[in-house]
Order: structure tokens, then sequence, then C-alpha cells
């Protein structure tokens, strides 16, 4: 759904994957014990083929079972997670690092192995892989118009948005800040940034950008470097949270705004005039990126669960249904028993 800097704004960097075991309905804080056995979470670049053609196959069942839970645009349960930006049931991260100045030359983008290429033609439709001929229900922006998969993928982005975001300087710069916010700025601005500008296209729609399936293997590569950042000092960074809880476009990036990392400048968010914010025009700076005002029929976004105006373990993550709603504290320790996984490096 939206930008590149709201995205984690609404999701404070944060996706969900499913139970490992039977679901349960209750929440808030009830997931803190440790599982057993974590699954293994692996890069794509590592799978072999069996193990990639299992993975594209259950993008399109997910993409054929019809929807249930009566959401606005929703055919498949596909196009569910997409409605919620919420992420699927995925086992997998793409590791950025290793494509960073060859986004295109990416395995991920292989067409017989992988999620196919780029977009062609007028439209930009992706016109090879196992997504070719699949229709997006939901969106353009709020729009429910049937369309294709877009992508011009490219190392520069089309504005330099994708530009150096996941080098390994970059990636290695995230890893300093000792607090969560400064993680979350240095995430926000490279790694976040170039997985969006780089595949372009639908990736950068600011509605509708999960209806790449590529969308969930990027925030699956997010999750890592935040879990990574917190294997640096586990006995403070499982409790560490912090960041605004509502959307605040003056911060941490106004639009356009180019970073420096290292010595390399990220441009952090698609350049474009928006209205300054001033915490009441909220809806007016929505409808200037997202080309129209959020529907009636589409919910705001919810925010609960925390004291003041700063996102806490107490905040409440919510899918509309597709899963339980959770609260941070419990998927702040992959290894606990909600989401279950370890990585494998
Ligand atoms: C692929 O990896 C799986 C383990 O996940 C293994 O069982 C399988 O034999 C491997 N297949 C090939 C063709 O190497
Ligand atoms: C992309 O479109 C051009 C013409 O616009 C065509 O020459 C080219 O073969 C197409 N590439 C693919 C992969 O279909
Ligand atoms: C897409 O549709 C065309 C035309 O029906 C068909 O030839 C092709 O095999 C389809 N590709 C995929 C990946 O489903
Ligand atoms: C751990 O954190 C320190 C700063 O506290 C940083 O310099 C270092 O690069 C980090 N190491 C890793 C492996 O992330
Ligand atoms: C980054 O921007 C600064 C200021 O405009 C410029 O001096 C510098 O050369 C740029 N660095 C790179 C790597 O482009
Ligand atoms: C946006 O966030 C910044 C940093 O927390 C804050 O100074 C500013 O007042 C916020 N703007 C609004 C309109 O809330």
């Amino acid at each position: 759904m939206l930008s590149i800097t709201t995205i984690s704004l609404l999701f404070a960097g944060i996706s969900l994957a499913a139970p490992a075991t039977t679901t349960t309905t209750e929440v808030n804080g009830i997931y803190l014990n440790k599982c057993s056995s974590p699954r293994v979470r692996k890069s794509w670049q590592s799978l072999n083929t069996t193990e990639k053609k299992a993975n594209i196959d259950a993008e399109l069942c997910l993409q054929k079972l019809p929807a249930d839970l009566g959401i606005r645009g929703a055919e498949t349960k596909f196009d569910e997670l997409q409605s919620v930006h919420a992420s699927q049931t995925e086992n997998i991260h793409w590791d950025e690092v290793t494509d960073a100045e060859n986004i295109l030359g990416s395995d991920l983008l292989d067409p017989v192995t992988g999620f196919g290429g780029n977009g062609n033609g007028t439209l930009g439709c992706v016109v090879d892989g196992p997504f070719t001929n699949h229709t997006v229900a939901i969106g353009p922006g709020y729009t429910i118009a049937p369309n294709c998969i877009t992508r011009a993928v490219s190392d520069e982005g089309e504005s330099g948005v994708a530009q150096h975001g996941s080098d390994p300087i970059v990636v290695a710069a995230c890893m300093a800040p000792t607090n969560f916010v400064d993680f979350w700025h240095c995430v926000e601005a490279g790694p976040h940034s170039f997985g969006h500008g780089g595949v372009w296209g639908l990736m950068v729609d600011t509605v509708a950008s999960p209806g790449d399936p590529i969308f969930y293997m990027h925030y699956g590569f997010l999750d890592k470097l935040w879990a990574d950042w917190q294997e640096n000092d586990t006995s403070t960074r499982y409790t560490e949270i912090g960041g605004n809880n509502v959307l605040n476009f003056s911060y941490p990036f106004p639009s356009g705004h180019i970073v420096d990392i290292e010595g390399l400048n990220i441009t952090s968010e698609l350049p474009r005039t928006l209205p300054a914010y001033d915490g009441t025009n909220l809806e007016a700076i929505l409808a200037a990126i997202f080309g129209a005002a959020r529907p009636a029929d589409v919910p705001a976004p919810k925010t609960m669960g925390d004291p003041g105006s700063e996102v806490t373990l107490t905040h409440q993550l919510t899918s509309y249904g597709i899963l339980p709603d959770l609260t941070i504290a419990d998927i702040m320790d992959t290894k606990n028993s909600y989401l279950c996984y370890a990585y494998d490096s």
C-alpha cells in the first residue's frame, strides 16, 4: 500500500509470518516463550531449484485460493495479503546485499527458477516467469481495476532511489547504531528504498506494492536486517523499540531527501511535492501521494496499544483477521513461539 517511507512507519519495520503450529486467537504478549525447534529461514539465493519451485508454487496457490474475509477488492488469498499489506506465510528472504550493484542479474528475477524479470512494453508488464499472466485485482493506488505486475528493474532506480541502498557498506553502517530508532532510520533510507526503487513499477505503488510477490521477499530481507541488529546485543534489543506510531511525512525523511551513508548519497523517498504536514492534514497528503483520497470503504490504519505517540512493546499489530492480532512484544524475537524461526546465516 504505502510509499517507501510510509510502509515502515505503518509497520514499524515489521512484517508477520504465519504461526508454525496451530492458530490461536489469544493475544497480547502470550508468545513470549521460546519455541523448541525454530524453522530455518534461508536466503533465496541459497535455495536449490526444487526449493525455489516449491516457493513459487506456494505463491501461485495463494493466487488461486478464493478470498473469504470480505476484504474490499480481494478475490484470492494473495489479494487479501496485499490488501492489508501484511506478509505471507514465507520462510525465505531475498539477500539483497548479493544483488546490490546488479539487481537485473539477480537470481530472484530468473524467468525459469525465479519470480520473472523486467517489465516490457508501454505498460511495463512483466513478460516472463511464473507471474506473466497474473492479474493484480487490487490497485493501482486505491482503485480496484484489474492490472498486470509492472516492473522497471534498474540499479539506478528511476530517480536514483535504489542506488547503493543495500550495498554492503550501507548495510554495515545500519548495524552500527545502538538504538532502534537510528537503526530504523538507516534501514528506511537505504535497504528499504533499494528493494522498492530497484524493482520499480508496482513495487513503488504507494498503496498496492504487495501485489508483486517480490514485496514479501524484500520484507523478509528487512526482517533479517532487524534480527541481525538484535543479535549484536540480545540483552537489550529484544525489548528495544520506538519511533512515531502514526504517519508523519516530515519525519524521518521528507520526500526526496538525500541521506549520506558512508559517503554514498541515498535518495530515501520518491521526489515529489507534498503539502507540509501540520498534524491535521494527513488525508490531504495521502490524497497527494495516492492520486485520490482514501475511499470510505478502506479502513483507516488503526493505532492501538501505545500510551502515547511512540511505538511501544504493547503496540497492537492487526492483519484484519487473516492472522490473530498481536503485540510487538510477541514478535520481537523470531525464535519465540509465534514466529518460531531462525536464520541460517
Ligand atoms: C534441495 O534441497 C532439499 C532440502 O531442502 C533436498 O531435500 C533436496 O534433495 C534438494 N534437491 C536437489 C535437487 O538438490
Ligand atoms: C520487449 O519489447 C521489445 C519491443 O518493445 C521487444 O523487442 C523485446 O523482445 C521485448 N522483450 C521481451 C523479453 O519480451
Ligand atoms: C500466459 O498466457 C499465454 C497465452 O495464453 C500462455 O501462452 C503462457 O503460457 C502463459 N504463461 C504463464 C506463465 O502462465
Ligand atoms: C555491533 O555493534 C557495534 C556498535 O555497537 C558495531 O560497531 C558493530 O559493527 C556491530 N557488529 C555487528 C556484527 O553488527
Ligand atoms: C554526495 O553528495 C555530495 C554533495 O552533493 C557530493 O559532494 C558527493 O560527491 C556525493 N557523493 C556521491 C558518492 O555521489
Ligand atoms: C513529526 O515528527 C517529528 C519528530 O518526532 C516532530 O518533531 C514533529 O513535531 C512531528 N510532526 C507532527 C506534525 O506531528
